[in-house]
């Protein structure tokens, strides 16, 4: 007898003709542009948050992410199309479920696995047959059959005939001007054939392309090779940056020779150190799942290694460099130019800069900030304002430290009023050299009139 496949045909009948319900968990930089295109495809959909501050700014048209226009939240709350709410019962109504809430590492840098626990049991509380869940949150490989399916289940549904379980990462890349949720390809990985033709079905509707694979596991590990790759060559080049230090070689100009290989080569390039929910968090994922596994995963580990350490790095070339002035750091004012973890976005968890910052007072120096896109950090309930970005305030400093490189950063103007430049992202290149001396990480550059130093510092 075959299996009885009458709720997924309802389904997914549900899902082209888009009167299915889909409800989103989790409203952030993930779970939002999802819950837009979604809504934007046609389907009602219902977005559950736990920050009632979250969930009334959208209610009222605004947006909190930078990458969503508060334009396109305001014309789906006005048509009825999307309501945010703090009531889970709300859920209920839910035909399809997409999980999007954090997954951060714990203070010993285990997963902390709380927020997706409770997501799952959200979702529990409000099932129903023929209710289809899907996990978008970055995790270890095996969450998605050990944590979600295991609370789904217990009251008696059975997984690929009347509850459909999946896992699809997402591969959001908050600030990128050409690839958004939409266009970026879809990974779907689900318990059984009908999750994944289910979850597929779904995502085919507002997404240009997705990708099945075979277990939601292939789907987990998907997004930890992505990151992991990421994190691996990032170190590769930035330990790099070191090596042409000491051989008192330019690490971009190799770079970018490397790089005119058509084939076999793909350009990284070294900075301050790593930041973001994904990059600094998701490798350790897998590492810790590996660690249960009795298997120790050396190149997450080196590559975590090399990337926490450089914001140390920046600083010791901070010091370097106002040392050859006859300058301690201790003492000294200091600007950190761009604090966001990456360029043109504002978001500020995990950024290397806050290390930077924190070394720089640390070693007594005056730090001040400026970034276009943050005014104000706030970190272990202290705040601290950003300053303008003038030629007397430039003028006045020791050191300007540029940690990320913001496109609409005037950086002649650094050039034309600072005395010294830490470049960390190499984005004074191009520049006409005036008055400031200029140290990038791998090799230091003379202002107009001085002759060039030894390149290597240590
Ligand atoms: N930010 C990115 O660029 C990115 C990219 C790809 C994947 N991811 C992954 O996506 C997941 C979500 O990340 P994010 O950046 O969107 O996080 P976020 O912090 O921006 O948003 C998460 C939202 O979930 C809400 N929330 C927390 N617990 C909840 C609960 N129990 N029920 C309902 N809502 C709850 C929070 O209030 C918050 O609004 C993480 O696993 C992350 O690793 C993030």
């Amino acid at each position: 007898m075959g299996v009885d496949d009458s709720i997924k045909q309802r389904m997914l009948a549900r899902i082209h003709d888009r009167s299915a319900v889909v409800g989103v968990i989790g409203l952030g930089y993930v779970g939002l542009p999802l819950a837009v295109e979604f809504g934007k495809a046609g389907f009602h959909v219902i977005g559950y948050d736990v920050s009632e501050r979250v969930t009334k700014l959208l209610m009222s048209g605004k947006s909190h992410i930078q990458d969503v226009p508060a334009a396109d939240v305001a014309a789906l709350v006005r048509s009825g199309m999307f309501e945010a709410t703090t009531d889970e019962s709300r859920l209920h109504d839910a035909d399809a479920l997409s999980i999007a809430v954090p997954t951060p590492l714990s203070k010993t840098r285990d997963p902390d696995m709380s927020y997706v626990i409770a997501a799952a049991q959200t979702a529990t509380r409000q099932a129903h047959p023929g209710l289809l869940v899907v996990l978008e949150s970055t995790t270890y490989p095996g969450t998605t059959r050990e944590v979600l399916l295991p609370a789904l289940t217990e009251r008696g549904l059975t997984v690929g005939e009347d509850v459909f379980v999946a896992f699809s990462p997402e591969r959001v890349d908050p600030g990128n001007p050409v690839y958004s949720t939409k266009n970026t390809p879809k990974v779907v990985g689900g318990i059984t054939e009908a999750c994944t033709e289910l979850a597929t079905a779904l995502y085919d509707t507002c997404i240009d392309q997705t990708v099945p694979v075979s277990s939601p596991e292939a789907a987990e590990l998907v997004k930890l090779l992505e990151n992991t790759f990421r994190s691996v060559n990032i170190a590769m080049v930035n330990e790099m940056a070191i090596v042409c230090d000491k051989l008192g070689v330019d690490v971009w100009e190799v770079i970018d020779a490397a790089a005119t290989k058509p084939f076999g080569f793909m350009k990284f390039t070294p900075g301050p150190g790593i930041g973001g929910h994904c990059i600094p968090l998701d490798p350790h994922y897998l590492a810790w799942k590996m660690r249960t596994l009795n298997y120790k995963t050396r190149f997450i580990d080196l590559a975590s290694e090399i990337n926490s350490q450089m914001p140390n790095y920046v600083v010791e070339k901070v010091a370097l460099a106002l040392n050859e002035q006859r300058k301690a750091v201790n003492g000294s004012k200091i600007l950190v130019l761009g604090v966001a973890y990456k360029r043109d976005i504002d978001d500020i968890r995990e950024s290397p800069a806050l290390d930077v910052i924190r070394l720089l007072e640390e070693h007594g120096a005056t730090v001040s900030f400026h970034d276009p896109f943050i005014p104000t950090i706030r970190e272990d309930g202290h705040s601290r304002t950003g300053v303008d970005l003038t030629p007397e305030l430039l003028a006045g400093l020791d050191a300007v430290v540029i940690v990320t490189d913001h496109r609409s950063v005037d950086y002649q103007l650094v050039m034309d009023n600072a005395q010294l430049i830490v470049d960390s992202r190499n984005v004074t290149s191009g520049l006409v050299r005036t008055k400031a001396r200029v140290v990038t990480l791998a090799s230091s550059r003379p202002s107009v009139g001085e002759h060039e130093p030894s390149p290597a510092h240590s």
